[in-house]
């Protein structure tokens, strides 16, 4: 029996020198703080406290919190952080490098994401707020060396450039397929948008993925010795919960953003397109009983729930939570179309211009997918379309 178990544990630590429990292995231990497919989110939203995860003022306050357990630590982006290349995804990229500055970042890798940009935006921000980057399109900048807690790390974005006696790190968005095949590398760090809830270990190299929006820090301590070989490691998630306090200097970052987008919605630019939606004030001449009823629901208080975090001109959040915003005719802004704020009748049962003509001719018929298109798993996880509806009734 005892023989048995002793072949057991032999067994193991032929297959699988690395394990992420019960490592008793001696010598010095790095924290890989990691982030990697952002994608652009600055925050959560809010519109449900069931996906309220993530945001960068609460990252950074976690960092400044736990700084002396999480050390020594190399904070380290794998890319696909930047949003969108357009104005406001411009104004985004920026303010989300600005809080990597603010978080003294010790590395970013630019993948996709930050390439697509057509002039070079991402490299040109990264080298303006002096953030390291690896990158392996730009051949001058393909890897860097951080010496941490006496280890010299490499970290590289060029899955064939590994060192001899340093600890490797890679940050690629790559396929977790073809890193699975890849070697030399210590710890890749993908970005590729692929979830692995776990570390991946196989041979001597560690997979683990960035969670995307970055709900989650990732913490891959990895124990060294002192050739610079990895001899254990252990993983675990941050979650980034509202309980968390927010740093006050990435907050004002996201402030300021939020001022600059307010700037992207100028009256000069409204397009003063014939008026298709009435706004229920309009309604109201002859349905008042529906209008109080309506009152007494969130979807009248919309705007309100923007105004309240300091985004209701944020165009991003207007698309739901207004009259048709970004159609001719639809919600613009506060100032031009007030009568359009909130989610009103018109959202559901269609424009009320023809209705004028003929109260007899059938509006668009509301659906479980009129709802959806705003009460999306994302902004609305609890939604059930029965229990939803007896909420909002009506009629
Ligand atoms: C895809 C549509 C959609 C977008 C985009 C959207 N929201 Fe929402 N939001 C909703 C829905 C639907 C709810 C109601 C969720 C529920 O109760 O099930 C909601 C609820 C909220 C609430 C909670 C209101 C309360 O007090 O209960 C806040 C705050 C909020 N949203 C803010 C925002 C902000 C800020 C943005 C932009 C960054 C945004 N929303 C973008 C659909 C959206
Ligand atoms: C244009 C986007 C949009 C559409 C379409 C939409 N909603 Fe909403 N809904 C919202 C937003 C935004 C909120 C959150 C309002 C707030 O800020 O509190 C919300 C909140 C709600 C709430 C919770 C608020 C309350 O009063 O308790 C219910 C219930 C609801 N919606 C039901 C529905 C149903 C049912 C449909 C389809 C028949 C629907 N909604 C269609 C955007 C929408
Ligand atoms: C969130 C979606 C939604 C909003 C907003 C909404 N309705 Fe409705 N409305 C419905 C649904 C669903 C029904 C019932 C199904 C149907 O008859 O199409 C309905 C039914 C009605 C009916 C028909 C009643 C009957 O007896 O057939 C009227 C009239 C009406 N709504 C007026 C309004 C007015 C006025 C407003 C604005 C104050 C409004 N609705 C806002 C979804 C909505
Ligand atoms: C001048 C009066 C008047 C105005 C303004 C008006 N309606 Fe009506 N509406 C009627 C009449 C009349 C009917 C048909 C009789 C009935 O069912 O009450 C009707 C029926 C409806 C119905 C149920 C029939 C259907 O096809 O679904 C809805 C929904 C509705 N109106 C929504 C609206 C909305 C939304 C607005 C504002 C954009 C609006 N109405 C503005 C007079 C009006």
């Amino acid at each position: 029996m005892k023989k048995h178990i002793m072949l057991n544990i032999l067994l193991w630590t032929i297959l699988f020198p690395l394990t992420s429990s019960g490592y008793d292995g001696t010598g010095r231990t790095l924290n890989l703080l990691y982030t990697g497919n952002l994608d652009g989110e600055l925050e959560p939203c809010g519109c449900s406290p069931k996906t309220d995860f993530g945001g960068l003022a609460r990252l950074s306050g976690y960092i400044s919190e736990k700084r002396n357990t999480l050390s020594p630590y190399l904070l380290i982006d794998a890319g696909n952080f930047s949003a969108d290349d357009n104005p406001q995804g411009r104004l985004k990229t920026d303010a989300l490098l600005k809080a990597f500055s603010i978080m003294k970042y010790d590395s970013v890798s630019l993948q996709k994401k930050e390439a697509s940009f057509s002039d070079n935006l991402v490299s040109a921000l990264v080298e303006k707020y002096k953030i390291p980057y690896v990158s392996n399109r730009h051949h001058s900048k393909l890897s860097i060396t951080k010496n941490r807690n006496k280890f010299d790390v490499h970290i590289s974005a060029y899955p064939g450039d590994h060192e001899k006696n340093q600890l490797n790190i890679l940050l690629t968005d790559l396929p977790l397929s073809e890193c699975k095949e890849m070697q030399g590398w210590d710890v890749i760090i993908n970005s590729s948008g692929e979830i692995l809830d776990e570390p991946f270990s196989l041979k001597n190299t560690i997979i683990v993925t960035g969670y995307p929006k970055g709900e989650k820090l990732g913490i891959l301590t990895l124990t060294i010795d002192n050739k610079g070989k990895i001899t254990g490691f252990r993983h675990r998630w941050q979650l980034l919960g509202n309980d968390i306090k927010e740093d006050q200097k990435v907050r004002q970052v996201l402030n300021d953003y939020d001022s600059q987008v307010a700037g992207l919605l100028k009256e000069t630019e409204r397009p003063l397109k014939e008026t298709t939606y009435l706004g229920v004030a309009k309604c109201a001449k002859c349905h008042q009983s529906f209008i109080d009823t309506w009152e007494k629901t969130g979807h009248a208080k919309a705007l309100l729930s923007l105004e309240k975090t300091g985004k209701s001109s944020d165009p991003e959040c207007l698309i739901c939570h207004t009259v048709g915003f970004g159609e001719d005719g639809g919600f613009y802004s506060v100032a031009t179309t007030p009568d359009l704020a909130n989610v009103q009748c018109e959202v559901c049962h269609g424009t009320g211009k023809d209705h004028l003509m003929d109260f007899y001719k059938p509006m668009t018929p509301v659906t479980e997918s009129v709802c959806k298109r705003c009460h999306t798993k994302d902004k609305s996880p609890d939604f059930s379309y029965k229990d939803y509806l007896e909420k909002i009734k009506h009629w």
